[in-house]
């Protein structure tokens, strides 16, 4: 902090950046995931469990289907409350939809951030939301991501509740049809497992990451929506 520089305000003052219903819904969200990634992994690999007997009397894989679609059930009702709330809310709460790809500055902007992570660039720009590389991160791999685990997930649970269900008519009657069949389908959804694993891998890394070298703070504003900057610099 260089005391000889009088602040200006609007570089160094707290901004309220995640609403509580972002906040909420992202740490709802990232307990869905882990959940659906744990259960989806064993009913792909029902190998763990090796339980012997009669399946009615344990119930084993019932029960882990069980969870696994009752977490599927809260993630896409999560994804279409976080929807509404992209309409309802503040400007950040927009930026997962829509990088400002067309915009120059944006774009120079999130070259800068590729360089900052490859150590080229000495210093990282300050962000008040989230940096262009984190938004198209979350865009690609997180939205797009659940966006097709919700679709191939209802289309298999579709399958399941049998034909006249709202899953059958809404999902299951043409997303197997359109992927050839309901093994695709099956394989398809558990190839979006490890996409998702993917950038959760690197989401974690990079938020414990820049918590520490950049220049405003990141975890706590998950938690308590406020973005403080560690330097009165431009
Ligand atoms: C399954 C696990 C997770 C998923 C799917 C996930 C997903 C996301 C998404 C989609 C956003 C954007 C939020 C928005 O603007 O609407 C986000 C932001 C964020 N996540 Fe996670 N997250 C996960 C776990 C975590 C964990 C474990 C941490 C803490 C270490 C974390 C820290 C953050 C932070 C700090 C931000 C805001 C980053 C910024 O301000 O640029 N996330 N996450
Ligand atoms: C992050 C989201 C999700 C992940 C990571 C995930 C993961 C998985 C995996 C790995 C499998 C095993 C696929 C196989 O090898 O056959 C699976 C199966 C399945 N998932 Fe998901 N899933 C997700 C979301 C959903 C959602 C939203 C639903 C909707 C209810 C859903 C419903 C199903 C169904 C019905 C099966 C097949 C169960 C069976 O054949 O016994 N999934 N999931």
């Amino acid at each position: 902090m260089d005391a000889q520089v009088t602040p200006a305000p609007e570089v160094t003052a707290p901004v309220y950046v995640y609403e509580l219903p972002v906040r909420l819904w992202h740490w709802i969200t990232a307990l869905a995931i882990t959940i659906l990634a744990v259960t989806g992994f064993l009913i792909g690999n029902p190998a763990w469990p090796l339980i012997t007997g009669e399946p009615y009397n344990h119930y084993i894989m019932g029960d882990i289907r069980f969870i696994h679609f009752t977490a599927g059930y809260v993630l896409a009702i999560g994804m279409l409350v976080r929807i509404y709330w992209a309409f309802a809310g503040n400007t950040y709460a927009r930026e997962i939809f829509m990088p400002h790809v067309w915009k120059r500055e944006w774009r120079s902007s999130f070259l800068r951030t590729i360089r900052w992570y490859l150590l080229i660039e000495p210093e990282t720009a300050k962000e008040v939301g989230h940096n262009p590389l984190a938004q198209v991160a979350m865009f690609t791999m997180f939205l797009l991501g659940v966006l097709f685990q919700i679709v191939t997930g209802f289309a298999l649970y579709g399958e399941g509740t049998g034909p006249g269900s709202w899953a059958n008519i809404v999902f299951s009657s043409w997303v197997i049809p359109a992927f050839g069949s309901s093994q695709d389908v099956h394989t398809w959804h558990h190839l979006g497992m490890w996409y998702l694993v993917i950038f959760v891998m690197i989401h974690v890394y990079m938020a414990i990451r820049e918590d520490i070298m950049s220049r405003q703070t990141i975890i706590s504003t998950m938690v308590n929506g406020w973005r403080f900057f560690k330097d009165n610099r431009p």
